[in-house]
């Protein structure tokens, strides 16, 4: 594996991939890499002939400065875990490279960005469309792949490649959990051992809520049920537990078309985030 750290030479090695007809798939990450994130390497691999992963922690979707100088660097380990599963190159691009003097614009995906994440987290979305524009742009990929678990940052992905025309197929990868639930994350090492056993509340709370509405109960009932449970399972404060349609995550009531349900809540002052199907 190689690692690369500019873009003229990443773009030297993939014109070389495209003259032998090689498909690129890439990964785009922020370092910290757990089984998620190597879940979508192994999609990546399976579906591509030649894998970057990219590491870059991303300055701009960051709302807050303490979040981004507490957040985890571990190039060297994450170097380490990519090396079995065999990747072509892992892009850890410059600052400059991504962000060179004078940079001055700002991609912005109206809709799907508003609320939810979106709300709590003003600009982060933004950063994300930016960041991701430039990354797909930079690797020349083919493929980019996502995990299902940043739900909502799936659908500006994909919103915004159709707008822009960008010529790459957004594949989207189920959530990888722990056996009892949990969605796996970084955050998840900051929780205590009885933190930690209460955390996959948050995935079988979404999971009662989503049967009970499809059984027919209304979705504000279910939902104020799951909230309760949540908050009786120490959780709090809930940032935002919805209900929303699938294609464009308008908000919904009943189930008339394929939904999901989206929760993020803090427990003992880690920020978790799931999703499920309804
Ligand atoms: O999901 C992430 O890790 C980041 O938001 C991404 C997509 C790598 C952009 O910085």
């Amino acid at each position: 594996m190689q690692i690369i750290r500019t873009k003229a030479a990443l773009r030297a090695l993939t014109r070389k991939w495209r003259a032998a007809a090689q498909s690129i798939g890439v990964v785009p990450t922020m370092g910290a890499l757990h089984p998620g994130h190597l879940s979508l390497v192994e999609a990546a691999k399976a579906r591509t002939d030649r894998v970057i992963v990219t590491l870059f922690v991303n300055p701009r979707q960051f709302n807050n400065a303490e979040d981004l100088a507490k957040y985890p660097r571990t190039e060297e380990d994450d170097a380490r875990k990519l090396a079995p599963l065999a990747v072509d190159v892992l892009y850890v691009p410059d600052p400059e490279e991504i962000y060179p003097d004078g940079f001055a614009t700002t991609i912005s995906v109206g809709g799907v960005s508003d609320g939810l994440c979106g709300g709590d987290r003003p600009g982060h979305f933004d950063g994300v469309a930016t960041v991701v524009t430039k990354l797909l742009l930079q690797t020349d990929a083919d493929f980019a792949f996502f995990g299902e678990k940043d739900y909502q940052q799936l659908k500006v992905v994909r919103r915004l490649v159709t707008d822009l025309d960008i010529p790459v197929e957004i594949v989207g990868c189920a959530t990888y959990r722990e056996v009892d639930g949990l969605a796996m994350s970084s955050r998840n090492l900051r929780l205590d051992d009885a933190a930690r056993r209460r955390a996959s509340d948050i995935h079988s709370a979404l999971r009662t809520a989503a049967d009970a509405i499809v059984a027919g109960t209304p979705a504000s009932q279910a939902l104020g049920a799951a909230r309760t449970r949540l908050e009786q399972a120490g959780f709090g404060p809930v940032d935002y537990l919805e209900y929303r349609r699938d294609s464009d995550l308008a908000p919904l009531e009943t189930p008339s078309a394929p939904g999901r349900l989206l929760v993020a809540a803090w427990l003992e002052g880690v920020r978790l985030i799931d999703n499920v199907p309804v």
